[in-house]
C-alpha cells in the first residue's frame, strides 16, 4: 500500500526547511544560484528589498530593469487592482479597451519618433516577443538568416538562443541551423580590433561593410542585388553584455549600410526601453529609426508578464501577417495591458527623460569620482540615463577581475554594511563578456541621497574586498 501523502502545502516552514525542499524538488535549470545558499527576501518597496529580519538591501538592478518604477509603485498597483476587480481574465480573441489603447499609444508614439506607421503585437515574455519578431522578419522577407552582435543577448527560447551570442546558452540543445552571424560590437574600452576611438574612424563599420564587397565574402549576390541576410538584431546598449555604450556615430553608420543592402534593423529594447537609457527607446540616443522594435520588462514594472513587437506597417499589416499567424494564450492579457497603459499615462504626465537623464548624470559623476579614488580596482565607468556600468579590473586598470567582482557582489548580499549608522545590503548585478561589470539599473524614483548611499556602499565593499588596492 502506498503511504498517505502528507499535506501538500505548509506555510509555516523555516528558511532551512524551504532550502531543503528547493534542493530536492526545484529544477535549477530555470534559475541561477549566484549565492550558496540562495537568498530569500520577504518584502519589497521603492528601491529596497527586505530580508526576513527586516534588513534593507538597496537594489541597484531592479529585477534586471523590469521594476524600473519602483517596487510596489502605488499607482501601478492600483491599476492592477482596478483591472483585477473588473475584467481579470479574457481570452485574446476578444477585445478589451486597454489592449487597443496600448497598441494605439505605442504605434502613435513610434510614428512621431520614427516617422513611420506601424502596428503592435503582444506576447508574454521578452524571448517570446523576439520569436514573434523573427517570424515577422521571415514572413516578410522569406529569409531565415540574420546578423546579431557578439555580446548580445536576446533570450532563451530556441529562436532567441540562436541569435544570442553565448555558446554556453546553446551547447546543451544541439545544432542551430539558423544561428545568427555574430558581428563584433563597438565595445571601445576593449576594442575588438585593438583600435582607439580617437583615431579609429569607425574601423568596425568598415569591416562590416566589407562583407558586401564581393559575392565571395558570402553575404551578397551582386547580380541579384540581394543579401542572404534579412535583418540585423541590435541592442542599442548591450544589457547582459555589460551595459556597453557605443559611440554616437556608430548606429547611423551601420543603418546606412543596412539600408543600402535592404536589410532590416530589429531593435531589441527589452532591457533598455521605457526610459532606462534616458530616452523612451535607447535607440533614440543615436538618431536612428529601426524597422522593428521589441520590448517587455519595464512595460508593466514587472507586475505581470507582457511583451510586444512594433513593426513597420508593410511588415506586419493583416494583409502580410494574417490573423492567427502566431499566438499565445496569455498574449495581451487584461492585467498586463492595464498596467502597461498606466505606465504610458505616467510617462505622458511626468518628464521621465529629464528624471532619468538628471539622476543618471549625477550618479555617473559620483561613479567617476569613485573611479578616481580607486583606479586599481575600477577600470571603466560609463552611463546613459540610468543605465550605468562599473568595470572591475586588476591593478593595471584593464585586465578583467572576475574574482573580485564576484566577491564584492557576494559581500553586498550579506546585509552587514554599516552606512550612516544603519545596517544594509546592496543588490548588484554582474554582467559583461568577462563577468566583471556591475550593470547598474537603479529605480527611477531613487533620490540623490540614495545615490550617495549607493556609492558609499560600493566604496565600503571595495575597501572590504580589496584592502591592498585601496
Ligand atoms: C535585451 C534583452 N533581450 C531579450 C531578453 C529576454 O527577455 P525575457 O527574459 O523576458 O525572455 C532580455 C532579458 O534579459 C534582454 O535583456
Amino acid at each position: 500500500m502506498m503511504a498517505e501523502p502528507q499535506k501538500l502545502v505548509q506555510l509555516t516552514r523555516t528558511e532551512d526547511e524551504l532550502l531543503e525542499l528547493e534542493r530536492r524538488y526545484s529544477s535549477w535549470g530555470d534559475t541561477v544560484h549566484y549565492l550558496d545558499p540562495p537568498k530569500f527576501f520577504a518584502r519589497a518597496e521603492g528601491s529596497y528589498l527586505y530580508d526576513g529580519e527586516g534588513t534593507p538591501y538597496l537594489d541597484l538592478q531592479m529585477w534586471y530593469s523590469a521594476a524600473s518604477f519602483g517596487y510596489g509603485n502605488a499607482r501601478l498597483k492600483d491599476a492592477l487592482v482596478r483591472q483585477l476587480n473588473t475584467l481579470p481574465q479574457l481570452a485574446s480573441q476578444y477585445l478589451h479597451p486597454e489592449r487597443v489603447e496600448l497598441s494605439a499609444a505605442i504605434a502613435r508614439l513610434n510614428a512621431s519618433k520614427f516617422g513611420m506607421d506601424g502596428r503592435v503585437h503582444f506576447n508574454v515574455g521578452g524571448s517570446q516577443a523576439i520569436e514573434d519578431s523573427l517570424k515577422i522578419v521571415r514572413n516578410a522577407t522569406g529569409k531565415g538568416l540574420v546578423f546579431a552582435f557578439m555580446g548580445g543577448y536576446h533570450g532563451r527560447t530556441l529562436g532567441a538562443s540562436a541569435i544570442t551570442s553565448s555558446y554556453r546558452y546553446r551547447r546543451r540543445y544541439g545544432h542551430f541551423s539558423d544561428r545568427a552571424h555574430f558581428v563584433p560590437f563597438p565595445y571601445c574600452f576593449r576594442c575588438p580590433y585593438d583600435k582607439r576611438r580617437e583615431t579609429c574612424e569607425l574601423y568596425c563599420v568598415d569591416q562590416f561593410a566589407k562583407n558586401f564587397e564581393t559575392e565571395y565574402n558570402s553575404f551578397w549576390d551582386a547580380k541579384a542585388g540581394e543579401s542572404e541576410f534579412s535583418a540585423f538584431y541590435v541592442e542599442p546598449i548591450q544589457g547582459t553584455g555589460g551595459y556597453v555604450i557605443p559611440p554616437r556615430e556608430y548606429f547611423p553608420a551601420l543603418k546606412k549600410i543596412l539600408e543600402e543592402r535592404n536589410i532590416l534593423m530589429v531593435d531589441d529594447e527589452i532591457q533598455m526601453g521605457f526610459y532606462r537609457a534616458g530616452r523612451f527607446w535607447a535607440i533614440e540616443n543615436f538618431g536612428v529609426a529601426p524597422d522593428i522594435v521589441v520590448f517587455g520588462k519595464a512595460m508593466t514594472n514587472g507586475l505581470n508578464p507582457l511583451s510586444g513587437v512594433w513593426a513597420r506597417e508593410d511588415l506586419i499589416s493583416p494583409e502580410v501577417l494574417p490573423p492567427g499567424s502566431t499566438h499565445s494564450t496569455f498574449a495581451s492579457n487584461t492585467l498586463g495591458t492595464a498596467v502597461a497603459l498606466e505606465v504610458i499615462r505616467m510617462m505622458e504626465e511626468e518628464n521621465y527623460q529629464r528624471i532619468t537623464q538628471t539622476k543618471g548624470a549625477y550618479f555617473l559623476t559620483q561613479l567617476r569620482n569613485l573611479q578616481q579614488r580607486y583606479p586599481r580596482v575600477i577600470g571603466h565607468v560609463d552611463g546613459l540615463g540610468l543605465a550605468l556600468r562599473v568595470e572591475i579590473c586588476r591593478e593595471d586598470g584593464h585586465e578583467p577581475d572576475r574574482e573580485l567582482t564576484d566577491k564584492i557582489f557576494k559581500e553586498g548580499m550579506k546585509g552587514d554594511l554599516n552606512v550612516r549608522g544603519r545596517m544594509m545590503g546592496l543588490v548588484l548585478d554582474v554582467g559583461g563578456y568577462y563577468k566583471n561589470v556591475f550593470t547598474l539599473s537603479p529605480c527611477f524614483e531613487i533620490t540623490e541621497e540614495e545615490i550617495d548611499i549607493a556609492v558609499e556602499l560600493i566604496e565600503l565593499l571595495i575597501r572590504r574586498c580589496a584592502p591592498d588596492r585601496c
